[in-house]
């Protein structure tokens, strides 16, 4: 699977990405998505390498940032600007300006004090900002806590009660126009009855705001869909048939509402892996430890989530034995996975870390003065 041959010029560690995995997972989300008339915009958090982002931004779909920077790096790899939204609970003035300069379809705006300074900056420029309001409906998504958004405790979007005079603070303003209602309860969900939880929560929002009068064009339920990291061969690509049900039988969207998603991991985990080289083999009292050439600052998910990878030596076919695998950053959390069955592994040998598309490459660090990773697509 793995084409090794190349791999021995290339200096590690690096991200190797499956491009045809990554086209076919493309194709199969906008076949499901299509099918039902819903419009997908890709999480650019999860995967902003500029090369992966030109193939995202080719396929048609649109983007989602959380950043100036992200914007402009979706912008540059080709998505239009009329698919881009833009979320996140600090924007900087400079982002908004950028963002209204350019046109973006919308804001998902997170607080009252938020919606202020979009609706100064849009009067300065004589514009008007297209909105969603992200509304937090206080649900658990039964994920890592530090991935779950969708609680009344987590910094995330507005409060259901405080939507009222969030509504007066719109209608008072002629440079902002209300089009959309946001939400995202958190990512890696597994459990996919959370989302029809979120989507009665959704119906009883929409049911009592419609007794008002009050309706919006868009609802975006942002993304969240996880992925399977105990068995990337067997799923390489997540049930986005099964996610889209979820909605289509659950959620009732009125006359003209247009539904959105926010995806990112979904799309983009299983194409990439990291690969490293074993420096070392370093035998402890009661542990074996393969010391690899990358480290938390390449990959921190396990770090940070003490998040689970498939690792595997792709350069030994000998018997198995236990290793804990680890990097060469001076953190004791700077552990890629503890008692790994591995091919017998010696100093030289190759080692791939799987399902390290999202939030990898993306998340990498020059902690310890180090360099960043290289890249491979193909
Ligand atoms: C607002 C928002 N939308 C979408 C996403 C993408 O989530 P995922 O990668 O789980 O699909 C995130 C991720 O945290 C997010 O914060």
């Amino acid at each position: 699977m793995f084409p090794i041959s190349h791999f021995n010029i290339t200096k590690t560690p690096f991200y190797y990405y499956d491009k045809t995995l990554l086209s076919n997972t493309l194709a199969k989300l906008i076949r499901l998505a299509g099918e039902r008339n819903y419009h997908v915009h890709y999480a650019v958090k999860a995967n902003a390498n500029p090369e992966i982002l030109k193939l995202i931004a080719a396929s048609g779909i649109g983007a989602d940032c959380v950043s100036g920077g992200e914007i402009k790096a979706a912008l540059e790899a080709g998505f239009p600007a009329k698919k881009i939204v833009f979320a996140g609970v600090g924007k900087a003035d400079w982002e908004i300006e950028y963002a209204l300069e350019k046109k973006i379809f919308c804001f998902n705006v997170e607080s009252a004090e938020e919606l202020s300074v979009i609706e100064e900056l849009a009067k300065k420029k004589e514009n008007i900002a297209s909105i969603a309001l992200r509304i937090n409906p206080n649900i658990d998504a039964h994920t890592h806590e530090y991935i779950t958004t969708g609680l009344s405790e987590n910094k995330f979007g507005i409060p259901i009660e405080m939507l009222d005079s969030i509504f007066s603070q719109i209608q008072r303003s002629p440079h902002v126009q209300l089009v959309g209602f946001h939400f995202h309860i958190g990512s890696q969900i597994l459990n996919l009855e959370t989302f029809h939880v979120l989507c009665e929560r959704i119906n009883q929002l929409q049911d009592d705001l419609s007794k008002r009068n009050i309706q919006v064009k868009h609802i975006n339920v942002g993304g969240g869909l996880g992925v399977d990291y105990e068995n990337p061969d067997k799923n390489p690509i997540p049930d986005f048939g099964r996610y889209f049900d979820i909605f289509q039988h659950n959620l009732n969207l009125r006359g003209g509402q247009q539904l959105h998603f926010e995806l990112g991991r979904s799309i983009v985990c299983q194409c990439g892996s990291l690969i490293t080289r074993v420096l070392y083999i370093k035998k402890g009292i009661e542990k074996q430890f393969v010391i690899v050439d990358a480290g938390m600052t390449d990959l921190i998910r396990p770090a940070l989530y003490q998040a689970h990878h498939c690792i595997e030596n792709i350069t030994s076919d000998m018997e198995k034995c236990r290793y804990d695998v680890v990097g060469p950053i001076c953190e004791s959390s700077d552990c890629f996975g503890r008692d790994v069955m591995l091919n017998e592994t010696k100093r030289g040998d190759l080692i791939a870390i799987r399902s390290a598309g999202a939030y990898g490459e993306a998340m990498a660090s020059q902690y310890n003065c180090r360099t960043l990773p290289g890249y491979l697509i193909e």
